[in-house]
C-alpha cells in the first residue's frame, strides 16, 4: 500500500515562518515529490476549540487565514485535500471509542497536554475536552489510516500517543488501525525557529512572530528590531553568534546565492560569521542582508495570499469539496472500526 499523509494546524491565529520552516515546507515538498496514494491537510477548528470554547469567532475567523495561508505557501488543492475538522463528526465517533483505551494518567503524562495545562494555567480545573484532545488527534490521524504525519517537533507525543492508541485498539479488536510516523524537517535546526525576541519559541502571544501574510515593512521593522548581541555596541566591538537571532533566521534562510546576490564580499556564512565574531561588522549590515532574503522568500508567498484573499468564494470551496471527499474516508474507517468491535448490529 502507498502512502498516506495527513496534518494539521489549530486555528487560532496566522500561521509565521516558524510553522512555515518547521513544517509547512516540509508539506509542500511531500506533496510535489508526489510519492503518496492520498495527502490530507486539514484545520484542526474542534481541537483549537477544546481551549478557545469561549471565543468561537476567533475560531471561524482563523479558518479563513489558516487556509489562505495554506494556498499561499503551495499547498495545491489538485494534489492534496484540504478540509476542515468539524465537517467530518465521524472522527467524534471515533474518538469515542478511543476514549476506552487511553487512560487518565496516561494523558497527564502527555509532555504537550502538561506544558499546555502549564502555561494556560489550568490547574485543577482543565476542560476535559483539552484533556482528552491527544485522543481526538489520534482519531484525525487514524480516521484516514494516515501513515505518515509531517509536523513539528512538538507534536512528537501525540504521535506516540497515537501510535499506543493503534496497537491497543489492533491487539483487543484485531488489525484494522495504521501505526502513523511522524516526518520532521531534515535540517535540526528547523524544528523550533526563535521569536524575533530570542525567546526560544515563536508565538503569537509573545508577539515575537513573522507571519506569512506580513507586509514588506512589518517583515523590515521586525528584522530591524531583532536581538543580537546587547554587548556588541560599535562595530568594532567582537559580536556572539550564539543567541543571535539574526544569525539564527541566516543558518535557515539563507541560500548558497545570497550572498553573491546581496553581499558579495563574503563567500559564505562562515566568513560572514568569523568577521562579526572578530568584530568590525556591524548589526545594520548582517540585518539588511536578512531582510533582503526574507523579503524574497516571503514575497512571492504573501503576494499568492492576497491573490486568493479576493476570493474566499472560491477558498470556501475548496475545503467544502475537500470536506465531502475525507469525510468518505472517515467513514470507511469507521465501519471497519465498528465491525471490528462488534458493534455494527445491523449489517
Ligand atoms: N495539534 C496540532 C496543532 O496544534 C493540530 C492537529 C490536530 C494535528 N490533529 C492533528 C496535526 C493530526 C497532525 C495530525 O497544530
Amino acid at each position: 500500500m502507498g502512502n498516506i499523509i495527513l496534518t494539521g494546524d489549530r486555528p487560532t491565529g496566522r500561521l509565521h515562518i516558524g510553522h512555515y520552516v518547521g513544517s509547512l515546507k516540509n508539506r509542500v515538498r511531500l506533496q510535489n515529490e508526489g510519492n503518496y496514494d492520498k495527502m490530507f491537510v486539514f484545520i484542526a477548528d474542534a481541537q483549537a476549540l477544546t481551549d478557545n470554547f469561549d471565543n468561537p469567532e476567533k475560531v471561524r475567523e482563523n479558518i479563513k487565514e489558516v487556509a489562505l495561508d495554506y494556498l499561499a505557501v503551495g499547498l495545491d488543492p489538485s494534489k492534496c485535500i484540504l478540509f476542515i475538522q468539524s465537517m467530518i463528526p465521524e472522527l467524534t465517533e471515533l474518538t469515542f471509542y478511543y476514549m476506552n483505551l487511553v487512560t487518565v494518567a496516561r494523558l497527564h503524562r502527555n509532555p504537550t497536554v502538561k506544558s499546555e495545562i502549564e502555561q494556560k494555567g489550568f490547574e485543577e480545573s482543565i476542560p476535559a475536552g483539552f484533556f482528552t484532545y491527544p485522543v481526538s488527534q489520534a482519531a484525525d490521524i487514524t480516521g484516514f489510516k494516515a501513515n505518515l504525519v509531517p509536523v513539528g517537533d512538538d507534536q512528537l507525543p501525540m504521535i506516540e500517543q497515537a501510535r499506543e492508541i493503534v496497537r491497543k485498539f489492533n491487539s483487543i479488536y484485531g488489525d484494522t488501525l495504521v501505526e502513523p510516523e511522524a516526518v520532521l524537517p531534515d535540517d535540526e535546526r528547523c524544528y523550533r525557529l526563535v521569536g524575533t525576541d530570542g525567546n526560544a519559541k515563536m508565538s503569537k502571544s509573545l508577539g515575537n512572530c513573522i507571519y506569512l501574510a506580513d507586509s514588506e515593512e512589518e517583515i523590515k521593522k521586525k528584522v530591524f528590531n531583532m536581538y543580537t548581541d546587547p554587548n556588541h555596541i560599535k562595530i568594532d566591538d567582537p559580536g556572539k553568534i550564539e543567541g543571535n537571532v539574526v544569525f539564527a533566521y541566516l543558518d535557515i534562510f539563507c541560500k548558497d546565492d545570497s550572498f553573491e546576490k546581496y553581499l558579495p564580499e563574503y563567500k559564505n556564512l562562515d566568513e560572514l560569521k568569523a568577521h562579526y565574531q572578530k568584530g568590525g561588522l556591524g548589526d545594520m549590515k548582517i540585518k539588511k542582508f536578512l531582510n533582503s532574503i526574507l523579503q524574497d522568500e516571503l514575497r512571492p508567498i504573501r503576494e499568492r495570499r492576497e491573490k486568493y484573499s479576493q476570493d474566499m468564494d472560491y477558498v470556501y470551496d475548496v475545503l467544502k469539496k475537500g470536506s465531502e471527499e475525507a469525510r468518505k474516508v472517515v467513514a470507511e474507517t469507521l465501519r471497519e472500526v465498528k465491525r471490528a468491535m462488534k458493534i455494527d448490529y445491523f449489517e
